[in-house]
Formats: C-alpha cells, sequence, structure tokens
C-alpha cells in the first residue's frame, strides 16, 4: 500500500508525556494517554457551554438580545450533548440515542438511494470541483432527510453550519455578522421544532418532541440544541471526512475497487480511511479533580488538549501509521472518540462511506485526481481538502 502523508514527522507531532503549550493547555498527542483521557470521569466535557452558568458572558447576553427564539440562544450551549457531563449528558443521550439508532435502522434504503442519485448525478460531469459538487450536498441532504427537514436548507443556514464558531464559544469576540448568522440557524432550528409541535410527522424531530425520560420531555431550549446539534454533526464532520478519505482513495488509481470486495474487505477500509484522516481532529476536557495522566500531574480547572489526529499516528499504536493500510487489523482508532461522548453518528458515517466508495467504485471507477489544495498546512487540516479537482 502507498504512504499516506507522514504527518507525525513532517509537521513535528512529539509523542511524549503531556506538555503545557503557549496556549495554557496540556496538549496529549500520544495514543495510550488520549484513549485513558476519553474514557477519565475525573476529566470533564463541559467547556465553553456552561459560560454562561459559571459567569454572565458578554458574547451570550448580545446573543440573547439578537434573538427571537426565546431564551433558547442562551440556554443553548449549556444543553449541548457533546459538552456535558452525567447526569446531564446521561439524561439527553439516553433520550436520544434509541430514537437514532431506530431511524437510521429503519432508513438504510433512502440513505443508499440518495446517495446512488448523487453518484450517478457526478458521473460523466466532466471536470469537477468534488466538495462542492459532492461531498457537501450528500452529506448535507442525509442529515437532512434524517432529521426530517427540507432537502433544500436555505444557502445561508449551510453557510451558518460551516461557521459555528461562535455556537461553541470557541471565539469571544464574534462579529455582528457571525452573531446575525448564529442567531438565524438557531430561529430556523426553532421554527421547525414550532411547526412539527403542531403537526408532527413520522421523523426524528417529531420522535425527539414527544421523547421522555423518567416521564419527562425536552424543553424549547433542549430541544433546539440538540436538534442543532444534531444537523451540525451529521453534515460536517462526514462532508470533511468524505473529501478527505477521496483525497486519499483517488492517490492510489486500484484503491476504489477494495470497495467492491467481501463486507468485511470494505469495512476495514473504511475504518483505515477513519483512522488516516480522523476528521474530527481534537476535542478537549477540564481536568475536575487534581490527577496524573501519562506522567504529567493536573490540577483541577486545566484544560487538556487531545489530538485524536496525532493519536491515531502514534507508531506505538499503529505500525507505519502514516501508511494507508486497508487490511489493517485491529484497527482501534479513536476517530470517533471514546467513553461517554463516543461519536453517536458512528454508525451513520461507516454506512454513509462504504456506499459512498461503492457506488463511486461500482459506477465511476475511473474517477481522476487532477489537483488537491490543503485547507492550509497546519496539522489538523491535512486531510480536509479546501478544494478537490477530478475528472469523472
Ligand atoms: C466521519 C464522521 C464523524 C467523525 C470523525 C466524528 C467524530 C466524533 C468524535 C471524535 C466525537 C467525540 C467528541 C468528544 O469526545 O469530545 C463525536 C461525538 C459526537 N458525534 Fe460524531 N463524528 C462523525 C459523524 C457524526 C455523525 C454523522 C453524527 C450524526 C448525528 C455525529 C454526531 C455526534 C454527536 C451527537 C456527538 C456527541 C456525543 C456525546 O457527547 O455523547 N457524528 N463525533
Amino acid at each position: 500500500m502507498k504512504s499516506a502523508n507522514a504527518i507525525s514527522d513532517s509537521l513535528g507531532v512529539e509523542y511524549a508525556p503531556p506538555a503545557r503549550r503557549a496556549d495554557g493547555k496540556w496538549h496529549v498527542t500520544r495514543y495510550a494517554d488520549v484513549a485513558r483521557a476519553l474514557r477519565e470521569p475525573r476529566l470533564s466535557a463541559e467547556r465553553g457551554a456552561t459560560w454562561h452558568t459559571r459567569a454572565p458572558h458578554p458574547l451570550l447576553q448580545t446573543l440573547r438580545r439578537w434573538t427571537r427564539a426565546e431564551g433558547a440562544v442562551a440556554e443553548l450551549r449549556g444543553h449541548w450533548l457533546a459538552l456535558n457531563d452525567p447526569p446531564e449528558h446521561t439524561r439527553l443521550r439516553s433520550i436520544v440515542q434509541p430514537i437514532w439508532t431506530k431511524h437510521i435502522r429503519r432508513e438504510h434504503e433512502r440513505i443508499g438511494a440518495l446517495i446512488q442519485e448523487q453518484v450517478v448525478h457526478l458521473a460523466g460531469a466532466g471536470t469537477v470541483e468534488l466538495n462542492e459538487r459532492f461531498a457537501s450536498p450528500v452529506s448535507l441532504q442525509l442529515a437532512a432527510m434524517l432529521l426530517g427537514l427540507p432537502l433544500d436548507i436555505p444557502p445561508e443556514i449551510v453557510r451558518a453550519l460551516l461557521d459555528i464558531k461562535v455556537l461553541f464559544g470557541t471565539i469571544r469576540d464574534a462579529s455582528a455578522r457571525q452573531l446575525a448568522q448564529a442567531n438565524h440557524m438557531v430561529e430556523y432550528v426553532a421554527r421547525v421544532i414550532a411547526h412539527k409541535r403542531i403537526e408532527p410527522a413520522d421523523d426524528l424531530i417529531s420522535a425527539l418532541i414527544t421523547a421522555q425520560h423518567n416521564g419527562a420531555a425536552l424543553d424549547d431550549a433542549e430541544l433546539t440544541a440538540l436538534v442543532l446539534l444534531l444537523l451540525i454533526t451529521a453534515y460536517r464532520t462526514p462532508f470533511y471526512f468524505l473529501g478527505g478519505a477521496l483525497e486519499l482513495v483517488l492517490q492510489d488509481a486500484h484503491s476504489f475497487e477494495i470497495f467492491r470486495g467481501t463486507k468485511s474487505e470494505r469495512a476495514l477500509a473504511t475504518e483505515e480511511l477513519l483512522r488516516v484522516t480522523t476528521s474530527a481532529d481534537s476535542t478537549e476536557r477540564i481536568v475536575k479533580t487534581e490527577m496524573e495522566l501519562g506522567g504529567a500531574q493536573f490540577a483541577r480547572g486545566e484544560t487538556l488538549y487531545l489530538n485524536l489526529l496525532a493519536a491515531n499516528h502514534d507508531a506505538a499504536q499503529f505500525s507505519a501509521p502514516d501508511e494507508l493500510n486497508f487490511t489493517r487489523a485491529p484497527n482501534p482508532h479513536l476517530a470517533f472518540g471514546a467513553g461517554a461522548h463516543v461519536c453517536l453518528g458512528a454508525g451513520l458515517a461507516r454506512l454513509e462511506a462504504e456506499l459512498v466508495f461503492g457506488a463511486i467504485a461500482e459506477m465511476i471507477p475511473q474517477m481522476q485526481l487532477l489537483a488537491a489544495r490543503a485547507q492550509s498546512n497546519h496539522l489538523s487540516h491535512r486531510y480536509k481538502p479546501a478544494e478537490l479537482w477530478v475528472r469523472v
């Protein structure tokens, strides 16, 4: 198998005990340390999301003034499933997980049909940029279909889904445009929920509206946060993953062929693409109680930056880690995280990838890579091509 990029060597990831960097965070890169941190109950996932409960945050105050979706925005980040600890996290996850799993299982056929249709549409298109023409629309339409949203999500909402720093609270000085965009997106979701309360359908959002945990349903803010999180995650990460994985596969003329193989060959190939690309490249945790990890000692309140991409390329865990090896087994990668917050959509992402690569192998095996441009030289962007030009 050909070599993927020697990321650990060329981009300067150091596999050493956790070290504090200039940003004040402890950077964790070794597989064993990251895997342990993800499962560590003394580390909290509550970050940013609960600024408003710890101290009034100017950004949230501004958002509150901008919104007409009463209270939803102000409380939004406090309700992100991904940014909560037990018991809140357990309650939210136990509501959404069974409904999500049931819907994905039920929608297998429609997922396959939608992907097939997009690949047919692509075949014979000539020279195209694959992110815009394929990876983005296929991911977006699947996300919309699964949630029960109209497939033609307005372009300004799509733009907002790709620029979610304001909602995730990763920037403090948001511009008026970003605030307006975030607000617009929240209102869009709140409107859909309000509509489905009046006219329920046989879809995921309607099921979440009526779902209960210990006799209590989700309130409006919780529902808005959950639906928005599902829309964002179901669209963005598969989009980035497909772009990065397509680039890798296209670098090897014979790679698509593997997706015409047996079920287990296809599954192994998908896991390897997930490992190499690690499109959700990092996450963070906050230290709840003083503790030790990988030889470093952390104090309460400190932040750990868990570098999932580096962990998935750690030679101490994976032999020839920068090589794309479609027969790698076992492949215990951390592309979907691990522990309580392990990715809710992992099954869908795997299914989507296998169907997409299978359909391309079937219908356009001759697809040829013309040029690819990474989003930047930053390590986390290595496998997220901004442009992927192909001839089909
Ligand atoms: C290749 C595609 C995907 C990748 C690489 C990916 C990666 C991840 C990772 C690493 C986490 C854990 C974050 C942490 O521990 O802080 C996560 C969580 C999550 N993912 Fe994904 N994801 C993908 C697709 C999806 C899809 C299709 C959905 C659909 C809804 C989704 C929904 C979620 C949700 C809701 C969480 C939060 C779970 C929780 O906190 O309990 N993801 N994902």
